[in-house]
Parts: structure tokens; C-alpha cells; sequence
């Protein structure tokens, strides 16, 4: 099963699963079952944070699972109160003992929350350099940054993010933000894939749908897939992770892509990056 899922290859040479399963709004009651069960059915890629509350049961469900650990990819981020890098060094220490791991496959700036810390960003990201540097974090990458954040990490710190974790589905395809990506060889990872559901009533998605036979949330995955970025949809409903990791049997073709593309009407359903400063209480 889990040979379907494609791997893309970052620019520090790891590679990735395309799909895997998010874990933002699950409750720590529900987080080891639900990953456990998303193992179960094929998924080698779990998306957490430490702001979702849920590190300890996502490490607890790996475990019960009885995989390797080297055969599931985990992906974390910084919280946001803790973008000071003696902060950053403590909250990495603690996500790795709440996760039960002494590494983690990905380790992301959360926001970057330019309002904050004097704009200063910057010393967060070296924080996570020395993080790559002793191993700990296999690979780093950055979560919400808008090209112009990214410039200043390019002109300012040693390291190209390996990833950009973005908010991307057919009603905020990103155009801009997935172009600079691409042009230096950062990869996209797109968050809330399907608008938390907003998209699946969507006529025209309704009509690629029935075009290929399958469901909505099938071919709004799809769609990234070909695309190329790295997807992980959040459920906590077995049926659901079933069909949403049954992607890899069927292609959309260029009428069909070009419908979903031009949905776009630059709608968010979370935060501006630019404005965004949310600290955990
Ligand atoms: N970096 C960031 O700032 C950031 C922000 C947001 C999210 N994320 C990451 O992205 C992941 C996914 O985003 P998300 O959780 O916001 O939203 P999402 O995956 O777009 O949507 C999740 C919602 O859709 C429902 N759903 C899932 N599959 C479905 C299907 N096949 N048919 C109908 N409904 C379905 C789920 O319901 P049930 O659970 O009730 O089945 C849930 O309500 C998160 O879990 C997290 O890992 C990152």
C-alpha cells in the first residue's frame, strides 16, 4: 500500500512522502488512536505542532504501531512564543521528549510573525540551523512565510528552507507564493488541502468528481498531487483517511486541473502570515 505514495526529494537531498495525514484540531484523547489507525491503513507521514497540544499521543500512536521509526516521516514545528533562540532550543528539546524520538524528519518555523520579536525571524532560523547541524532535525523548513520572508532568510542565514508549509486549495491556489517556492528549490506543502471541507460542495469540483468517478476530497488530493506539493488532510473518521489515501489509482486530466485552478478567489480560511501574531496563552 504505502509503495503508491510518491516521494519527492528535498533540497538537502531527503526525501518525502507526497501524502500524508494531519493532526491539527485532534484532541490529545483521540490523536494516538486516530494515528495508529492512519499507519494502519498505509500513511508514513504525520504533520503535527506543538501549538496542536497533541505531540505526546502522535509519539505514543507511532510507537503502538510497531513500524520503525525510520519508516514513518514526522514533521514538527516551533511554537510560536518560543521564536527566541534559547526558547527555540528548549521547545525542540521538549518536542523531541513529548514525540518519544531523538530526531524528528521535519522541524518547521510555525508562523513567522513579522509583528513580533522586533520582526526578527532571523535568529529563529539559525536556531533551527544548529538543529540540522547536530542531526536532530533531519531536515528544516518554514510554515506561512511570504516571499518577501523568505528573501530575507536567503540574504541573511546559510541554509534554504527545505519546505514552506502553506494554506493552498482550489480557493486559494497561491500562485505566487508556490512560483518563488519553486524557483528555489523550496517545496511546497499545503495546508488545509480541502478548506477544511468548504471546497467539497463546490459545483465544479462536484463535476470532476463524477467525471472520474470518485469523491470530491479525491480529486481536490489529486489535484495537489499533480500539482506537486505535499499534502497531509486531517480526519479523524476511518472511512475518511481510507479514501483520501486512495489518490493514486486515477489521474485528472489538463481540462480537469484547469477547472479545479480556476476556482481560485484568494480565500483564506486561516491567518494572514503578514499580520498574523497569535501567542498560546
Ligand atoms: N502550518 C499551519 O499553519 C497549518 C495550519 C492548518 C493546518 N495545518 C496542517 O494541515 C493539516 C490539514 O489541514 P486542516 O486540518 O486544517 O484541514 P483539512 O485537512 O483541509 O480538512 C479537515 C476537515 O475536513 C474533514 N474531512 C477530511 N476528509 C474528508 C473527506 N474525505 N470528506 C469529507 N470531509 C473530510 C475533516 O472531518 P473529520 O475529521 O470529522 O473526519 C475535518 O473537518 C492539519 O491537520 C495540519 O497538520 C497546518
Amino acid at each position: 500500500m504505502t509503495d503508491t505514495v510518491p516521494r519527492l526529494t528535498l533540497n538537502d537531498g531527503r526525501t518525502i512522502p507526497q501524502l500524508g495525514f494531519g493532526v491539527f484540531q485532534i484532541p490529545p484523547a483521540e490523536a494516538e488512536k486516530a494515528v495508529r489507525t492512519a499507519l494502519d491503513i498505509g500513511y508514513r507521514h504525520i504533520d503535527t505542532a506543538e501549538m496542536y497540544g497533541n505531540e505526546r499521543e502522535v509519539g505514543r500512536g507511532i510507537a503502538a504501531s510497531g513500524l520503525d521509526r525510520a519508516d514513518v516521516f514526522v514533521t514538527s514545528k516551533l511554537n510560536n512564543g518560543f521564536h527566541r533562540p534559547d526558547d527555540a532550543r528548549r521547545a525542540f528539546d521538549a518536542t523531541l521528549e513529548a514525540l518519544g524520538a531523538d530526531y524528528v524528519d521535519l522541524f518547521l518555523v510555525h508562523w513567522p510573525l513579522p509583528t513580533l520579536y522586533g520582526g526578527d525571524f532571523v535568529s529563529t532560523w539559525r536556531a533551527l540551523e544548529e538543529f540540522a547541524s547536530d542531526g536532530r532535525a533531519r531536515s528544516i523548513g518554514v510554515s506561512n512565510f511570504q516571499p518577501a520572508h523568505l528573501e530575507r532568510l536567503a540574504a541573511e542565514t546559510d541554509i534554504v528552507p527545505a519546505v514552506n508549509q502553506i494554506e493552498v486549495h482550489p480557493y486559494l491556489t497561491q500562485e505566487t507564493v508556490r512560483a518563488y517556492d519553486r524557483a528555489h528549490g523550496i517545496v511546497t506543502e499545503a495546508w488545509s488541502p480541502i478548506a477544511q471541507g468548504k471546497v467539497l460542495g463546490d459545483q465544479v469540483v462536484a463535476t470532476v468528481a463524477d467525471s472520474v468517478e470518485r469523491t470530491p476530497a479525491q480529486v481536490v488530493l489529486r489535484w495537489h498531487i499533480q500539482r506537486g506539493d505535499v499534502v497531509f488532510p486531517k480526519s479523524v473518521t476511518p472511512a475518511r483517511m481510507e479514501e483520501n489515501f486512495a489518490i493514486f489509482d486515477f489521474t485528472l486530466d489538463a481540462e480537469a486541473m484547469a477547472a479545479l485552478d480556476g476556482l481560485d478567489r484568494g480565500e483564506r480560511t486561516g491567518p494572514d502570515p503578514d499580520t498574523f501574531d497569535y501567542i498560546p496563552g
